[in-house]
């Protein structure tokens, strides 16, 4: 099924106007491959796809059209050196700056399927003392409410849970229904999922202790990262910490983080 030029276009600013997303010049096939559950009886050709999204501005069929573009890979305890950091040096830091307010609040900005979300609820749950009876919070967010749905069901498949789980998280933290694992009680309910597109204006959210802004800048534009690092910045509780994935940096950006090691891997530190 051929995707014109005009039309690729067309999409390629869609996508950028209402994600944030940043489609190369050359990503016309995967606009085809993702988009193609889109063209149905309804719609048989992009042609008519594009046409019917250009004459109908505000139909909801752009909301399908951006959830399909995103790239949703995730799985447990991705990199592990995060989640490793956070018991080790992060925690213990905030328990020792907070004191007596016992409360921890984390934001997974792009949460995906819910893989980073568990983990993070596994490793507060697995911390031990530092963190022990305190009142944690993990706030789950993404562009995709199809992601979400998954993600609050916490119902994964025995291949999605052996990506990254041990075999004592899998009994602690999971329970078999069927083929599948499904989280506990105790790890779903540290965790609120929302829908927040990172390129638009964000609703209040809470300042947080630490953020998790993973594998997710890759798609946007310099200006687009940039303004999103300024606003999870903003964000941070002074002393609270940002990771980002494997490969993703500060750009440029002028902020009061400070680069902070931990196993030749770098986080980074609000100042204060
Ligand atoms: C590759 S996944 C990363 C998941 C997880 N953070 C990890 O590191 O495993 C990227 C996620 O970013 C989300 N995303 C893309 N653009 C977004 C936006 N503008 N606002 C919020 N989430 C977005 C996608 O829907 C997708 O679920």
């Amino acid at each position: 099924m051929p995707l014109l030029d005009a039309d690729f276009e067309f999409i390629r600013g869609l996508v950028h106007r209402e994600s944030g997303i940043a489609l190369g010049e050359e990503k016309g096939y995967l606009v085809k491959s993702r988009l193609t559950p889109l063209i149905t009886d309804k719609f048989q050709t992009f042609r008519s796809l594009v046409q019917h999204m250009r004459s109908k501005p505000n139909d909801p069929i752009k909301h399908q059209v951006i959830d399909l573009m995103t790239t949703n890979e995730s799985w447990f305890f991705r990199d592990l050196w995060p989640f490793e950091c956070l018991k080790e040096f992060v925690f213990p830091q905030i328990a020792a700056k907070k004191g007596a307010d016992r409360s921890l609040n984390i934001w997974s900005a792009a949460c995906s399927t819910g893989q980073e979300p568990y983990s993070l609820a596994m490793t507060v749950r697995e911390a031990g003392n530092s963190i022990g009876g305190w009142s944690t919070s993990i706030l789950a967010t993404d562009i995709s409410l199809t992601v979400l749905e998954q993600a609050k069901q916490g119902k994964f498949t025995k291949a999605e849970t052996f990506r990254g789980l041990t075999a004592t998280q899998q009994t602690r933290f999971f329970t078999s229904e069927g083929s599948n694992l499904v989280a506990t009680e105790d790890i779903r309910g540290l965790i609120e999922f929302k829908q927040i597109n990172l390129s638009k204006t964000w609703p209040r959210i809470p300042q947080m202790d630490v953020i998790f802004l993973r594998n997710v800048l890759i798609y946007f534009d310099v200006p687009t990262k940039e303004e999103i690092i300024r606003k999870a910045v903003r964000l941070l509780n002074p002393g609270g910490f940002l990771f980002l994935g494997g490969g993703e940096t500060m750009v440029n950006i002028q902020t009061d983080l400070v680069p902070v090691s931990f196993k030749k891997n770098q986080f980074f530190q609000r100042g204060g």
